[in-house]
């Protein structure tokens, strides 16, 4: 190409890198506008329910402290909390009953969140100091430290759950009960967890896991475990149901 028509060639593209920049910038302040608006909208609402929640406490005599921590924890991360409140006393209860209370070694509960399930755990007889709890929210492991102090807090990535424990886990763990919501995320992460859970548990120790959707939680045709399904919790908001994996 002449000298010349290179030069004219250039001045064209730099015109036209200049152009999409400034359009780059023009989206780039919109977008933020919109996410700083969504945020002022959603830190609104977080504030109206909570007062409303205060207004319901002071009618009541009640405090309901763990509810509205963790409904201000959903309205930050929905889909890493996956409930607007923590679970009910029945489903933590039929939660805790597919753990053996006198058999040996660490009982890990992945996602504890305010500690509803820990609570029917140790009431169902596990000791406290057998409890490893992996949980990632800052708030709920203080939460979860004041409460249980004999327990081991792991505050990490349950999803990073061989990596946290292989070396903290002094004998095969005789249970994995998870609160996680699963379901958010996609099969081969769920199949990974399961997968790790089962290495680090005791031959036919259960992996026990709760959750609000109508299908399995990770479905049997992934093969490699044996399953079994608790009734559907109605009792529960909204309404749950355990399910129970054990190794074949
Ligand atoms: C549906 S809530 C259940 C909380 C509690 N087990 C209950 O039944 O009320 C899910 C919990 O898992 C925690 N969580 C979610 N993803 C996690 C992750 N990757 N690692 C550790 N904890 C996680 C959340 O912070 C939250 O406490």
């Amino acid at each position: 190409m002449p000298l010349p028509a290179l030069q004219k060639f250039e001045m064209k593209i730099g015109r036209q890198i200049r152009f999409l920049e400034a359009r780059k910038n023009i989206i780039e302040r919109k977008i933020e506008r919109h996410i700083r608006l969504f945020e002022e909208k959603r830190n609104g609402i977080g504030r109206k329910i909570e007062q409303q929640v205060r207004q319901f406490e002071l009618k009541r005599g009640i405090r309901l402290d763990d509810e509205v921590r963790f409904l201000r924890s959903w309205i930050e991360r929905p889909l890493t909390i996956g409930a607007v409140t923590p679970s009910g006393k029945v489903l933590a209860r039929t939660m805790a009953r597919y753990v053996d209370p006198n058999s040996t070694g660490p009982v890990v509960e992945l996602g504890p969140g305010t500690g509803p399930v820990t609570e029917a755990l140790v009431a169902a007889g596990v000791e406290p100091s057998r409890l490893v709890l992996v949980e990632f929210n800052p708030g709920f492991c203080r939460i979860l430290r004041a409460r249980y102090p004999e327990a081991t807090l792991v505050q990490g990535d349950a999803y990073s759950m061989r990596r946290l424990l292989e070396t903290l886990l002094l004998q095969p763990a005789a249970a994995v009960v998870s609160g996680l919501p699963l379901v958010t995320k996609p099969i081969k992460m769920r199949w990974r967890l399961i997968r790790d859970a089962f290495e680090l548990m005791a031959p036919g120790a259960p992996f026990v896991q709760f959750t609000y959707s109508v299908a399995a939680p990770l479905p049997k045709r992934l093969g490699g475990f044996s399953v079994e399904a608790s009734e559907r919790i109605w009792m529960n908001l909204p309404p749950a149901r355990v399910w129970v994996y054990r190794k074949a």
